[in-house]
């Protein structure tokens, strides 16, 4: 496509309470957000606000996740394609969608704080390599690329602009990837909440603008 927005999901109560991972509902904000979201979709990337005839056709993918889910809850049709769950794949006995969350494993629903009690030395190999490190029992930042490659493939195949409203580390590196920063820069990249990154992509390059939905 030209254009590809993404966007966080709203706020979850795991973000709320700083918990990884997981997958529970999105909060009172997080609704806000979905909503202001849904406005944003309709009068700007189908072009509504400017009163010109058909509404511009996108298309939407989200996880697998409640968060993502609730978030594109009101999102109005016209809507190409919902990305459907066409790249599962089994992951320590857990079905995983491509656009998922990168997995914590015996990690997953802990805080920060709790990893760095209970274990310290995993917290450590992790602040020391972010893009390699492997959660045990679950994954890494490069093992989420590889799944995210045939998506990535996919994005650069399609005539329409495309929203996705996915997760923290996985945005991080499609970002990465479609504005060509290094690899190793992608887990420390910003992707902060309640905000759509709209990347044009041009033959001069990639123009970004960044929209705050929620102030
Ligand atoms: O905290 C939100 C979240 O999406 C977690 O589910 C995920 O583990 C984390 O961000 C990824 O960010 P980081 O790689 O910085 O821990």
């Amino acid at each position: 496509p030209h254009t590809v927005y993404m966007s966080r999901h709203g706020q979850s109560e795991y973000n709320k309470i700083g918990r990884i991972g997981g997958d529970s509902d999105i909060t009172k904000d997080g609704q806000e957000y979905a909503k202001a979201l849904g406005k944003y979709t309709f009068e700007v990337i189908q072009g509504n606000s400017e009163g010109l005839g058909k509404p511009v056709k996108c298309r939407l993918w989200t996880s697998s996740l409640r968060r993502t889910v609730q978030t594109a809850r009101y999102i109005p049709r016209p809507v190409l394609h919902d990305k459907d769950g066409s790249t599962w794949k089994q992951m320590d006995g857990r079905r995983m969608h491509g656009l998922d969350e990168i997995f914590a494993g015996i990690c997953d629903g802990m805080t920060y704080q709790e990893i760095s009690e209970r274990y310290p030395d995993e917290f450590v190999l992790r602040k020391e390599n972010k893009l390699s490190y492997r959660y045990p029992r679950g994954e890494s930042y490069l093992d989420v690329i590889s799944r995210l490659d045939p998506l990535v493939q996919e994005i650069e195949s399609y005539r329409e602009p495309l929203l996705i409203v996915g997760h923290q580390g996985v945005l991080r590196l499609i970002y990465a990837y479609l504005v060509g920063r290094p690899r190793e820069e992608a887990p420390s990249l910003s992707i902060p909440l309640n905000t759509v990154i709209k990347l044009d992509l041009l033959t001069e390059g990639v123009r970004e603008t960044r929209t705050e939905l929620l102030t």
